[in-house]
């Protein structure tokens, strides 16, 4: 294969703004469908390919998996079911390009992992904070012993883009703001006041695990409670937090939240604490990250130019999004099926973005227990009958 022919499932917000110019202009891909249950999407999406005229358009995900015109689909969808949407199209023999959260529930989980162990297929999860700049210097420093043994780890994705995301027109795609609502009683209640914040954990648990190469192996959750205390309109709670423990020892702090205001630009925030040091991303825009070594005769922390962009990023990275990061998502998708290379963010590693956080809502749904993580790996574990269980 030197193409790879794709089909685009979900005409949203980030396929129309990212992938499918990505794919259009990066060598190796094909846009050969796009998919999605609003109609009134398809002229949008199909706009902004520069051959239209070669695309076919689907309204029913199965008729697209049943097409023999893909190789691949990238899962662009917002849905409880997107696990399950992925795990299908690797039944059905098609590659998975999947944008995040990698699924919302471990029977998904499991079903995707069964299903790519079976198949030839790969599953690739689209998680890119994990190929920013300030990610591999960290995971470098942390590997190269320089904060010592890793005992603390933050992260949250406190996020606000107002309340348009909240509530939609299934016909049109249109969708409104709290303040809206009255004037469109047509609109519904989207995926977003259905899904526990928590599970939106993909971006803090993927670069995390990547700097301090752990998984999570032991959670327990809280939050506030729905409705939203600042949009009573949102069924959602306005944070929810999540201790974690990891494999290596390593005790976590990961928090979402999506409907109290934030400074501008200001959503993700990291931090490692090491028994020989720390490292920190910035606060806020009046700050820059900080380093502090033990052992290195600092007093203070040091100010370091750390970003999310990278000093040796290549020129195709420059139009991409998130501070050209969306870039590496495609290239190591396109690697592993051109080259035969195991991507990256594999289907273990994917899953283990996910589980953690889906067990962290589980574990405030009973009353803030801790929940085990099931280890997705092969091994001995799995024969001893857990992966047969959760799937069932
Ligand atoms: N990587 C990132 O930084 C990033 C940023 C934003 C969103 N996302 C993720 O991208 C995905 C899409 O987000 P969005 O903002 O574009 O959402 P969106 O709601 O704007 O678009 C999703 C589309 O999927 C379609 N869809 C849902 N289920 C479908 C089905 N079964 N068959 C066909 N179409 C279906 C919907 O009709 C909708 O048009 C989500 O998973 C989201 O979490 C990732």
């Amino acid at each position: 294969m030197d193409q790879i022919r794709i089909g685009i499932v979900g005409l949203g917000h980030r396929a129309r703004g990212e992938w499918i110019p990505q794919l259009c202009r990066l060598a190796g891909f094909r846009l050969t469908a796009l998919c999605d249950r609003i109609t009134a999407l398809h002229e949008p999406a199909l706009a902004l390919i520069p051959y239209r005229q070669d695309v076919r358009a689907f309204r029913a995900y199965d008729d697209l998996l049943a097409w023999d015109g893909i190789d691949a689909v990238a899962l662009c969808v917002r849905s409880l079911d997107q696990g399950a949407m992925a795990a299908q199209a690797l039944e059905a023999g098609k590659h998975v390009h999947a944008e995040v959260p990698a699924s919302h529930s471990l029977a998904d989980c499991w079903r995707i992992v069964l299903a790519s162990e079976r198949s030839d297929r790969v599953y690739h999860l689209g998680e890119q904070v994990r190929y920013a700049g300030f990610v591999e210097a960290w995971h470098n420093l942390v590997a190269a012993g320089r904060v010592g043994r890793v005992v603390y780890v933050e992260g949250q994705y406190i996020g606000y883009y107002g309340t348009t995301q909240f509530s939609q027109d299934p016909s049109t795609g249109a969708f409104y703001s709290v303040e809206e609502l009255a004037a469109h009683p047509e609109a519904r209640p989207t995926v977003l006041q259905t899904m526990p914040p928590i599970h939106y954990l993909p971006h803090e648990l993927s670069p995390l695990l990547k700097v301090i190469d752990d998984r999570v192996v032991q959670v327990v959750g809280m939050g506030t409670d729905a409705p939203s205390w600042n949009h009573p309109e949102i069924n959602q709670p306005d944070l929810q937090v999540a201790l974690m423990k990891t494999a290596k020892g390593s005790v976590m702090r990961l928090a979402c939240g999506f409907t109290c205001p934030v400074p501008h630009g200001l959503h993700h925030w990291y931090h490692i604490h090491g028994t020989r040091g720390r490292l920190e991303m910035e606060r806020s825009g009046l700050e820059k990250p900080k380093l502090w070594l033990a052992d290195e005769q600092m007093h203070q922390p040091a100010a370091v130019d750390w970003r999310w962009q990278r000093t040796d990023a290549p020129r195709e990275a420059a139009a991409a999004g998130h501070l050209g990061t969306d870039y590496y998502a495609h290239a190591s998708f396109r690697e592993a099926l051109l080259s035969g290379k195991t991507p990256e963010l594999d289907v273990y590693r994917a899953m283990e973005t996910a589980a953690p956080a889906i067990l962290a809502a589980e574990s405030i749904e009973r009353g803030s227990i801790p929940l085990a993580v099931p280890d997705f790996r092969p091994g001995p574990h799995r024969a001893r009958g857990q992966a047969p269980v959760e799937a069932a």
